[in-house]
């Protein structure tokens, strides 16, 4: 990025609005390049939450650059609708619907063994599924739902998959720029403790999804997986719509499209040659800060209780993987 590019491209992501919104999308694409045709092609890449906003878009858009795609919803009727969509814009779009709700990991256990089972090879896994529960909402095996359809139900396909991700295959958590405003939350993960807020859950959960991508990125670098966090800024989605309307009433004319926040998932799907080769907290296709002005910089013993937790709580269901 040249320097005068670079500095606006900082400053955006300082002050926030301007960066999140579609300000700072359509000033930072000016320097961006397409992707070319067929730049999927004879991939197969499976996306969560595919049946709405940023997950559609990204379904769409691999489908597009030649994928096949396996899109992921947790209600076969939704997934089948979305998918004639695709299938009417993009023609020779190759979409798959999968159903599993994440937020159940024996479903999650469940589903990981039948798609291992037919499908022998994977080069893209985006963990893109996402909600914000508010009252607090315990799953049938007593974990908090934020935590349980971020964190875990990913943590458990993730390990579970690893057996069909390819040497080269990407990883993708799509986390959020609110996860600024929260430590690892890793004395209380389940948000038993306070007064409990889906706001701050939603917050805490995008946080640790960052955590929990930098440390598979560790994990499976001899493996040539790469692993990496994004967040797409604010885009104007059917999750904001039912989740933050006072929000979205107040950004509406600034707020991105889904295509404009799936941006930054699709690139990091299929360009060549990212930097840092593993790893980093993207978005609008560069590496961003993980800590707001060094607030909330877990330590090294943190971390480690936060991958303890997380695979203590899927231990249970990893026992035959894919
Ligand atoms: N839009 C933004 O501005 C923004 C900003 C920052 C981060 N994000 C993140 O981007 C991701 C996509 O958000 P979005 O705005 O596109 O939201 P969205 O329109 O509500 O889409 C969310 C998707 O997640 C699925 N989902 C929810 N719970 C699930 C479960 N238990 N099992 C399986 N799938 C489940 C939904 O399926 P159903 O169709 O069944 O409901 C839907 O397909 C989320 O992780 C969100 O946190 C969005």
């Amino acid at each position: 990025m040249g320097s005068i590019a670079g500095v606006v491209d900082q400053v955006l992501d300082r002050t926030v609005a301007p960066g999140y919104s579609r300000i700072g999308y359509h000033l930072r694409r000016r320097q961006w390049s397409p992707l070319p045709d067929g730049a999927l092609d004879g991939r197969v890449v499976l996306v969560t939450g595919g049946t709405s906003g940023l997950g559609l878009a990204t379904v769409e858009a691999c489908a597009r650059l030649g994928a096949t795609v396996h899109l992921l919803g947790r209600d076969r009727q939704r997934g089948e609708s979305a998918a004639r969509g695709v299938r009417r814009r993009v023609p020779n779009a190759e979409i798959v619907v999968e159903e599993c709700d994440l937020g159940s990991l024996p479903a999650v256990a469940a589903f990981a063994q039948d798609f291992g089972a037919r499908v022998p090879a994977l080069h893209g896994l985006v963990h893109n599924a996402g909600l914000m529960a508010d009252p607090r909402t315990e799953t049938p095996e007593g974990h908090e739902l934020t935590l349980s359809v971020h964190v875990l139900g990913p943590h458990l396909l993730t390990s579970l998959l690893v057996p069909v991700l390819v040497p080269g295959s990407r990883v993708l958590f799509v986390s959020s720029g609110g996860m600024y405003s929260q430590p690892l939350a890793v004395d209380d993960p389940e948000f038993r403790e306070g007064e409990y807020s889906g706001v701050t859950a939603y917050a805490r959960a995008k946080r640790m999804q960052v955590v929990l991508a930098e440390q598979w990125a560790e994990r499976l670098a001899d493996r040539d997986i790469t692993v990496r966090a994004m967040h797409p800024g604010w885009a104007d989605t059917p999750g904001v719509q039912r989740h933050l309307p006072r929000f979205r009433s107040l950004t509406r004319p600034i707020l991105r499209t889904s295509e404009e926040g799936a941006d930054t998932i699709v690139w990091l799907l299929a360009a060549d040659h990212l930097e840092p080769p593993t790893g980093g907290f993207w978005h609008d296709r560069a590496v961003r800060p993980t800590h707001a002005f060094g607030r909330h910089q877990e330590s090294a013993a943190d971390r480690a209780r936060f991958w303890t937790f997380c695979d203590d709580a899927v231990a249970a269901y990893v026992g035959e993987p894919a």
